[in-house]
């Protein structure tokens, strides 16, 4: 093959329950994360190996990448060894035990730095896509494995659909597909960086003197996904990094409570933000609320995507 491309979906948290900061300065968490239709595309095309060079800065263990991207804010991605898929390459590769050289091009349609797991998605379709590319044949279980060491979103990514995550997010358990969902993302000007929206959410704590229980999945959440019911769904979404998104990113108050006020079964910041959520009753309802909410002018850009989906998965190859 010469080139593999791997569509992965974007995910948005209906639990994200932060426990007590660990020894390692990760937090304990139940996270459920679900897969919407909202994808990046990553293709890997090989290179000839003599691209290969230790001296380079983009080689590493004898593997080299070259990385461009284009789409949803393209200049806001690095280009240099910190991208978050030149570094899924760079370990996978070095499980192979020979030089090998990619090119990377990823298609963003996922907001970066949004809380939607953007980056992890493209390192995970990133493994997926070498690893047809280079003819590895690792199993999930060894992808998964490395995965985990990129990031704590990254194995989900991976897997799609809804799952529990446990751990620092990526000890996973899938739940089972019961409903469709529509969901109304609002993309916010700029990033948030994860790190700083759970150190934030440490110091509200700490200046509240609120000592986070043990985290546990809510009975509710996983009741109203059992059932397929939008409306319990909506009632039951939690995320605890909430407060310190919007403590860090003003508007984004003002972004849920017109959604809220516009009809939402649910409205909740996706994971560390600043992407706000919307679950919603049917597609035509989707519709009219990201409709409303352009109207509303509460958020750069509107979104309708249904979940669950399915993770990342090999779309085209050439031969
Ligand atoms: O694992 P990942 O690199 O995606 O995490 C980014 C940052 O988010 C970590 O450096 C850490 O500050 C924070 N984090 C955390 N607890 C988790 C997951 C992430 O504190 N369970």
């Amino acid at each position: 093959m010469t080139s593999v491309t791997v569509r992965v979906p974007a995910k948005v948290n209906l639990q994200l329950s932060v426990g007590p900061v660990r020894d390692d300065g990760y937090h304990d968490l139940v996270n459920v994360f679900h897969a919407v239709s909202l994808f990046d595309e990553v293709t890997a095309t090989g290179l000839p190996e003599a691209a290969a060079g230790e001296d380079d800065p983009m080689t590493a263990g004898g593997v080299t990448v070259r990385v461009s991207v284009e789409g949803e804010s393209a200049d806001q991605v690095p280009l240099d060894a910190t991208n978050l898929a030149v570094r899924a390459a760079h370990a996978l590769g070095a499980r192979a035990g020979r030089p090998l050289a990619v090119a990377l091009h990823i298609r963003k349609a996922i907001p970066v730095a949004g809380g939607m797991a953007g980056g992890s998605a493209d390192a995970a379709a990133a493994l997926v896509a070498c690893d047809a590319l280079w003819g590895l044949g690792l199993g999930t279980d060894e992808l998964t494995e490395i995965a985990a060491g990129l990031g704590s979103d990254v194995p989900f990514a991976l897997l799609g659909g809804t799952a529990v995550g446990t751990g620092r997010g990526e000890k996973l358990t899938p739940l089972p597909d019961t409903g469709r969902y529509h969901w109304v993302f609002a993309l916010a000007d700029g990033g948030l960086s994860t790190a700083k929206v759970y150190a934030e959410c440490d110091l509200l704590r700490e200046a509240t003197g609120d000592h986070p229980a043990w985290p546990e999945v809510s009975a509710r959440l996983l009741a109203a996904l059992e059932a397929g019911d939008p409306k319990e769904l909506g009632e039951s979404l939690i995320n605890d990094l909430q407060p310190a998104a919007v403590m860090l990113f003003r508007p984004l108050a003002r972004t849920l409570a017109a959604g809220r006020d516009h009809g939402a079964l649910g409205a909740l910041v996706s994971g560390s933000g600043p992407t706000c959520a919307f679950l919603t009753g049917s597609p035509d309802h989707a519709q009219e609320l990201a409709l409303a909410l352009g109207v509303a002018d509460v958020s750069r850009a509107t979104l309708a995507a249904h979940g669950p989906v399915p993770g990342a998965t090999v779309v085209a190859t050439t031969p």
